[in-house]
């Protein structure tokens, strides 16, 4: 009773930390591809008009596939694009033969349609895995081009060995880009799988069975203490800002509490996700923080996902697993 009352708080996944291993191998790859085969992989970045956000993670996805000896190529196209004129830039990237991988930001435009730009890009160079044809091969279990964020998340499991066969995972959020991929890989390493999204009701009563919990809805404080089974791994995907110090006072723990004020002290605000870090601290067995959990995860997994689409095209490595 004793030993429960003064119980730890959860153990931090430490995302940076994996990234960075993760990015050492990429790079270490880089060279052998070099040396072996006298190619460096190129990742063409395409980013359509002014949207503040996607300019810095554009930057960013750049400057790391620079960091780690890979060719990037960064189009940057005005607001003004037609479908047509992106239609041909995506045209020509698949042409190319020194393109490996091609990465549209979202969100596009309004005026652009999404859907069939990114049915434009060559599957094989979607590193993304956004393209129907990689997201039906995931669907059936078979190996694809994955979605970054989800596949990070795979590796940050993977790598802090934590079992997922048998196990319950619950999915808060169903999006192309995190909830509905990251269901299916846990789905294909052997875990039962639970999808609950905004609309879904009472969700507590799903997310408090859960053994992982995968949170990416985009809503601060979503996810609270009586959410959570207790010794649940707890993966906070969900990236927001909070600018209110009485608000942060209710959702930061106590250990991390005081830097996040000095924070909003100096910038306005700070970076929070989706689960109420004071309340899960005390009851999940482990947790992401935010910053510093699948954020930086999701930029290790394009440059290896780009690495993964040269080989594939290059070598006509037969993806049948
Ligand atoms: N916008 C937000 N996340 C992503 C992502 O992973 N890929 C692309 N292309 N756009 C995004």
């Amino acid at each position: 009773m004793l030993a429960e009352s003064i119980r730890r708080e959860a153990e931090t996944l430490d995302g940076a930390q994996i990234a960075a291993e993760i990015k050492r191998e990429v790079a270490a790859e880089v060279v052998q591809l070099a040396e072996t085969y006298g190619f460096h992989p190129c990742l063409a970045v395409v980013r359509v008009g002014d949207d503040a956000a996607s300019e810095i993670y554009v930057s960013n996805k750049v400057k790391t596939s620079n960091e780690l000896g890979l060719i990037s190529e960064h189009h940057v196209l005005p607001a003004s694009t037609s479908q047509t004129e992106l239609l041909a830039i995506i045209n020509d990237l698949n042409n190319r033969d020194n393109v490996d991988g091609i990465l549209v930001q979202l969100p596009l435009p309004e005026h652009l349609n999404s859907i069939q730009i990114l049915e434009a890009i060559d599957p094989e160079k979607d590193v993304d895995g956004f393209h129907p044809l990689n997201v039906g091969r995931l669907a059936q279990g078979l190996d694809a081009l994955a979605p970054c964020t989800p596949a990070g998340i795979i590796e940050l499991l993977e790598r802090y060995k934590i079992e997922t066969r048998g196990k319950h995972a619950v999915v808060v959020g169903r999006s192309n880009i995190v909830g509905r991929p990251m269901a299916q890989m846990l789905l294909k390493k052997d875990a039962t799988v639970t999808i609950t999204h905004i609309f879904t009701e009472n969700l507590a009563y799903y997310t408090s069975q859960a053994d992982i919990l995968v949170v990416a809805v985009g809503k601060i404080g979503l996810i609270t203490g009586e959410h959570l089974k207790t010794g649940a791994t707890v993966i906070d995907v969900g990236m927001n800002r909070i600018a209110d110090a009485a608000e942060a006072r209710s959702l930061f723990a106590d250990s991390e509490l005081e830097k996040r004020l000095a924070i909003i002290a100096k910038n306005g605000s700070t970076l929070i996700g989706d689960v109420n870090q004071r309340e899960a601290m005390p009851k999940a067995g482990r947790i992401t923080p935010v910053p510093g959990g699948v954020g930086l995860l999701t930029v290790a997994m394009l440059m290896k996902n780009t690495i993964k689409a040269a080989k594939i095209r290059r070598f006509r490595q037969a993806v049948t697993k």
